[in-house]
């Protein structure tokens, strides 16, 4: 990618200035030309930034005082809660520039990250951004095809410039250079802007079992790299809840399924 992150975007479906991020830059050829917010940011009151955060429907409920503590959870994911509650609760100025919630399939990663997405939006006047990396590599990959109608800057405008971005799943695209070159561009451009960037992933920094790949293999060594000074690591563990839950209520659930840390693998590359 050759195309200087932090230029404008032509079109979008909530502002044609800022994609409802809130930010205009005055030179689009200047990647580090400074940003102002946009003369839409007075009018978006909460509603409007929720709706322009793009939190998927399935997670609408997740929120901070929603996570349960069912029967033998395991402490992580305890202690996962409470930081998140933590950095909502001191947002702007938390200790943690951003969160990497790492564990296994179903521990509720995802739920935890929107739900101080959410928070933050509704309670602190910022703009927020939920983006799927596969999602995001795919419409990148797309947007490269002469018959697209969005052209990549449509698409990393607001993934850059959102004051704190959601990054879903990351490193569950097969790792090639192009995506690894992509993602590391991504996180430089926030890393460098200082940008407050909440990541979840499946993959873990060590692995006992060396079938299964580490987060630097899946994004690269320069994005884990800057990751390690974006983001304080938050390791969840324990049981599936989709597992739980689909064998009956949570709080009633009486039997012990198989410890996802155990069975949560991650995706295969
Ligand atoms: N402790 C919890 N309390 C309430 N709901 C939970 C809890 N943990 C998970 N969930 C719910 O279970 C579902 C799965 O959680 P989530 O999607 O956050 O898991 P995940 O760790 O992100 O999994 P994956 O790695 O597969 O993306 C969601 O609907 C989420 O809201
Ligand atoms: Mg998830």
């Amino acid at each position: 990618m050759t195309t200087p992150l932090t230029a404008p975007l032509k079109q979008s479906a909530s502002c044609p200035r800022c994609s409802g991020t809130g930010w205009v830059t005055t030179d689009a050829d200047d990647p580090d030309a400074t940003l102002r917010r946009c003369s839409c940011y007075a009018n978006q009151d909460v509603d409007r930034r929720l709706e322009n955060s793009l939190i998927p429907q399935r997670y609408k409920i997740a929120r901070l005082n929603n996570f349960d503590h069912y029967p033998g959870i395991d402490e992580t994911l305890q202690e996962a809660q409470l930081i998140a509650e933590k950095f909502a609760e001191a947002y702007p100025n938390q200790k943690d520039p951003g969160l990497l919630f790492q564990g296994p399939s179903g521990v509720g990663k995802t739920h935890l990250a929107v739900a101080i997405l959410r928070e933050l939006v509704t309670n602190c006047g910022i703009t927020g951004r939920f983006v799927d990396y596969r999602d995001l590599l795919r419409s990148i990959q797309n947007s490269y095809n002469p018959v697209s109608k969005t052209s990549e800057i449509e698409i990393l405008y607001p993934v850059l410039n959102a004051d704190v971005l959601l990054l879903d799943e990351l490193g569950t695209r097969r790792p090639t250079d192009w995506v690894r070159d992509t993602v590391t561009q991504i996180l430089n451009d926030r890393y460098k802007r200082e940008r407050v960037t909440l990541i979840t992933t499946n993959y873990e920094d060590d692995n006992t079992d060396p079938s299964v790949p580490i987060l630097a293999e899946r994004i690269g060594p320069y994005a884990r790299s800057r990751l390690y000074e974006m983001c304080r690591e938050v390791p969840m563990h324990g049981k599936d809840f989709r597992q739980i839950t689909g064998r009956g209520t949570v709080h009633g659930a009486t039997d012990q399924p198989q410890s996802s840390r155990a069975t949560g693998r991650a995706h295969a590359p």
